[in-house]
Order: C-alpha cells, then structure tokens, then sequence
C-alpha cells in the first residue's frame, strides 16, 4: 500500500481564498487587518518564515509590518515595540518569532504582547482559553494540521492520536485541539521509553519532535494517518520532515510531505487569526 499524500499547498490556498472573502468584508468597511512580524536577529530559518508571513500577508490584500531588530538588541528594546504594537490601531495581529536570542526573556515577551493581538496564541490567556477549548487564536500549525485533518475527511473522534513532541509551539496545543475533537490522545517525546510501542498505535501520529527522519517505517500502523511538522535540514543541505517519508509512506493511509505539507498551513492559518483579530477588535465578530 502506498499513502495518498495530503496536500498542504493546494489545501493552504483554499483556506486563504476563505479568509480572504472575510478580510474583504471588513476590508469594505474601511478595516484592513494588519500583522506586525517581529523578528531579532538573522537566523536563516526563521528569515525565510518570516518574509513567507509577510508576502502571504500582501498576497492577500492585508496591511504588514516588518519589524527586523538586530541580534544585539536588548530585551527593553524589544518590549517597547511590542508595546507600540500594541496601541497601534492599524495592527490587529502581533508575532514574535521564536526563538529569541538566548539574552532576551521569550516568555517576559510573548506576555507583553495584547492578548488580543496575540495571533500565536502563545500567552497564558490565549493557552488558558485553548486548555477550556474557547480560544480565539489556536496556535497556527497545530491549527493548520486540524484544517488538514478536517478537509481530507479524516475522522478524528474516538481515534487514538499520538503527538511526537511537547513543545509549548506545536506538541501540547496540538494534543489539546485533538482533545477537544474526542480524539484519545497520548503525547510523546524523543526521550519516551519504547517510544515505537506508542507510535505503533496510533490512528493518527502527529510528528513534531524536530530531528530529522526520526519516525520509522516500523514505527507506524498500516493505514495510519501520519503528520509531518519538522523542518529539519541535513548535512547535505536538503529539507527533511520529522519522518522518514520514502519509507512511511508504504505503510501509511495518509501523509504530509516536507515542503508542502503542514508548512503553508501554519500560515494560511496566521492569516486566519489575524483576520479573526480584526473581526474582534472592530466588533464585527459574529461568526
Ligand atoms: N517559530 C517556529 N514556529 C513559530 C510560530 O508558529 N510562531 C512564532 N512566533 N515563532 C515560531
């Protein structure tokens, strides 16, 4: 058996041409969402994600700000803009992308950030609303993946969901967002004891552990639905996903290729909540 493979690029476009119809109305009554990216330092990663959240941003018709601040810029640098940010009517979404320089404080940051603006859903707010299942801003890749999920007609309920990774990013919202669709959860990490007994059982493996190839064909169920979120580059210089794809993807039902799997839905869903920021901060939230 060979995996029918899920298509994140075609699935993120679809997903934008929705917001985008949402953005447009508020558009019409002189509201254009805005996002402010900020970004410290010149990580070469983290460029490329960000200057792909900004050109989706334009695509769409949406106002952006990017903010670039060098490596060396201090903690109280970082926190006044974001508190400009903050007053700024024209901004509806902030994002700080992470990771932050060693000297600078992530979580001191993420909680300055307007709770109300805060499009990652990072800050204790927005993760307490995620915990009780009412928040505005689910986290843009887990997000992305029960877009994914949800659009290829994959049920969830009762089915057992394995997460590989406890990231605050990815792994517990992830874990939490299947919760909530009745999905029985268990969440892995790479230092889990016999950690192929847990993943073997899964209906549905969600991989987000950031080592390269590290999900093994003789890891997965036949037929199980495998979600690949790592972005991983190796010593060669070419892009790899959390899992070893050539070989899952004989075992495997269904499976997200690194690129063009999960990638473009983080960000079709960063649009999705910095529209949903617009609709909330203008009052026009009446979804
Ligand atoms: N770094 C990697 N993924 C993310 C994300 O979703 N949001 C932010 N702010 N930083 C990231």
């Amino acid at each position: 058996m060979t995996a029918q493979i899920i298509d994140g690029k075609a699935i993120s476009q679809a997903v934008r041409l929705e917001w985008k119809a949402r953005a447009d109305r508020l558009i019409a009554r002189g509201i254009t969402p805005g996002l402010a990216v900020i970004i410290v330092g010149s990580d070469p990663a983290s460029r490329v994600y960000v200057a792909n959240k900004v050109k989706a941003c334009k695509d769409l018709g949406l106002y952006s700000v990017h903010v670039e601040l060098p490596g060396d810029a201090t903690e109280a640098e970082l926190l006044e803009k974001v508190a400009q940010l903050n007053t700024d009517p024209g901004i509806h979404g902030i994002l700080v992308q992470l990771p932050l320089p060693k000297h600078i404080d992530a979580h001191k940051v993420i909680e300055a950030i307007n709770p109300d603006k805060d499009v990652d859903g990072f800050n204790e707010k927005n993760v307490g609303a995620l915990v009780t299942g009412e928040t505005p801003f689910p986290s843009c890749t887990p997000y992305g993946v029960m877009v994914m999920l949800e659009k290829t007609g994959i049920e969830i309920e009762g089915r057992h969901a394995v997460v590989v990774g406890r990231s605050n990013i990815v792994g517990k919202p992830m874990a939490l967002l299947l919760l909530h669709k009745n999905a029985t959860v268990t969440i892995c990490t790479s230092k889990t004891v016999d950690l192929a007994k847990h993943t073997r059982d899964a209906d549905i493996l969600v991989a987000a552990v950031g080592r390269p190839e590290f999900i093994k064909k003789d890891m997965v169920k036949p037929g199980a639905v495998v979600i690949d979120v790592g972005i991983n580059r190796t010593s060669e210089g070419k892009l790899v996903g959390d899992v070893d794809f050539a070989n899952v993807k004989e075992v495997a039902g269904y499976i997200t290729p690194v690129p063009g799997g999960v990638g473009p839905m983080t960000i079709a869903m960063l649009i999705a909540n910095t529209v949903r920021a617009a609709e909330r901060l203008s009052g026009m939230n009446d979804e």
